[in-house]
């Protein structure tokens, strides 16, 4: 990715002092885009931890290599059993429905209980390292198998942009870099494929107002914003080619949770012939379960995310101001679940497949349990 004219990533390692109890974590703080860029540097797991849940870094692949980086911290900490089993419990708390924290923080526990203490710093670092460039090579390949999507509806319709709707932020900055959802669209941009992005605000907390807009503004890819509302009558004026969305946890069956708001433009593009697309990393799916309603956590965050929203004031300053009367309740789910009939394809970094157990089972023989 680049920002303003310097490339990056959304995670990185400083070392400070020594190589064994220097290291330090640095992040580009995401509650602080659009307005401000700005990093923040986390010392230890409780930083990583306070990081996950109040979103300075989010987006499930993100947020399963903070946690592995949060491990690695915790072995400088105590790389007893004991502190890195609380500092495990600690960081799996933060966030509860995007499973690939829980799948990167296994990795590295296994790596650990097999080593002795004397070696734990070092392999939970190479092991987070790892972890970190296996996604974005995924994600990378997720984005030429997307690409190949968005270069078909072009020559099913030459001469006008291909229109993406997309829901939240499922760009690079949820991940490493690339993007799960946004991979496709950098890599058909680049290819030369002329596309226009819809990009949906995301109420509450406006993920795609502020992230993803921010994203594909510094990559000059062409988008507007739309209010979450919108898409519905969007998909019956056939101003939408194709959707692409991410999600946090998939089961083996194909069902997807995302952010809020998604499963309602999986019914509109349903019923509008609209296909719609899921794109995931491997380690985004939850093997152990078939049946995404009933079985996957929805993270309820705060209530003032309804009640509040944030934005750039007249002077400049980034300002929070209250939309409800003073008084009214207030919920705030942070997912729902889509289920995998509404899904026309999942876009991995083996190659697309059906949202089917079968499907899943035939690009991840070796995973599937
Ligand atoms: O609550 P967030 O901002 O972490 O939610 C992020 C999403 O819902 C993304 O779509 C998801 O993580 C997809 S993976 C890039």
């Amino acid at each position: 990715m680049r920002i303003n004219g310097r490339d990056y990533r959304t995670i990185w390692l400083d070392e400070v002092g020594g190589q064994e109890t220097g290291r330090r974590v640095e992040i580009i703080d995401q509650t602080r885009l659009p307005h401000r860029f700005e990093t923040l540097t986390l010392a230890d797991s409780d930083g990583v931890a306070r990081a996950v849940s109040d979103m300075n870094v989010r987006g499930a692949p993100l947020i399963g290599v903070a946690g592995a980086y949060g491990l690695a911290l915790a072995t400088q900490e105590d790389a007893s059993d004991a502190a890195l089993e609380a500092a495990y419990g600690k960081l799996l708390a933060a966030r509860p429905t995007a499973v690939n924290l829980r799948w990167a923080l296994d990795r590295v526990k296994a790596l650990l209980a097999a080593a002795p203490a004397s070696e734990r710093i070092a392999l939970a670092f190479a092991e987070a390292g790892r972890i970190a460039e296996e996604d974005v090579a995924c994600c990378a390949a997720i984005g030429v198998h997307g690409e190949a999507l968005i270069r078909a509806a072009a020559e099913a319709n030459p001469g006008r942009p291909i229109n993406i709707l997309t829901h939240c932020n499922a760009g690079w900055l949820a991940t490493v870099d690339w993007g799960t959802a946004l991979a496709p669209v950098y890599k058909a941009a680049r290819a030369g494929i002329d596309l226009h992005v819809w990009v949906d605000e995301t109420r509450p907390r406006n993920q795609g107002a502020s992230l993803t807009a921010f994203e594909l503004l510094s990559e000059g890819i062409r988008h507007t914003v739309i209010a979450d509302n919108a898409g519905g009558h969007l998909m019956q004026r056939g101003m939408v080619d194709l959707c692409i969305v991410g999600t946090d946890r998939t089961t083996r069956t194909g069902d997807v949770c995302n952010k809020i708001g998604t499963y309602l433009k999986a019914l509109a593009a349903h019923d509008n012939g609209v296909p719609f697309y899921v794109a995931l990393p491997a380690s985004t799916i939850d093997w152990r379960i078939d049946d995404g309603v009933a079985h996957i956590p929805i993270e309820e965050r705060s209530a003032r995310e309804v009640t509040h929203v944030s934005g750039r004031a007249p002077d400049g300053g980034v300002t929070e101001v209250q939309v409800t009367p003073e008084g009214s309740p207030a919920r705030n789910w942070a997912f729902d679940v889509t289920p995998a009939r509404y899904v026309t394809g999942l876009i991995t970094e083996r190659g697309v497949c059906a949202a089917t157990e079968a499907g899943l089972r035939g690009l991840f023989p070796d995973l599937a349990r």
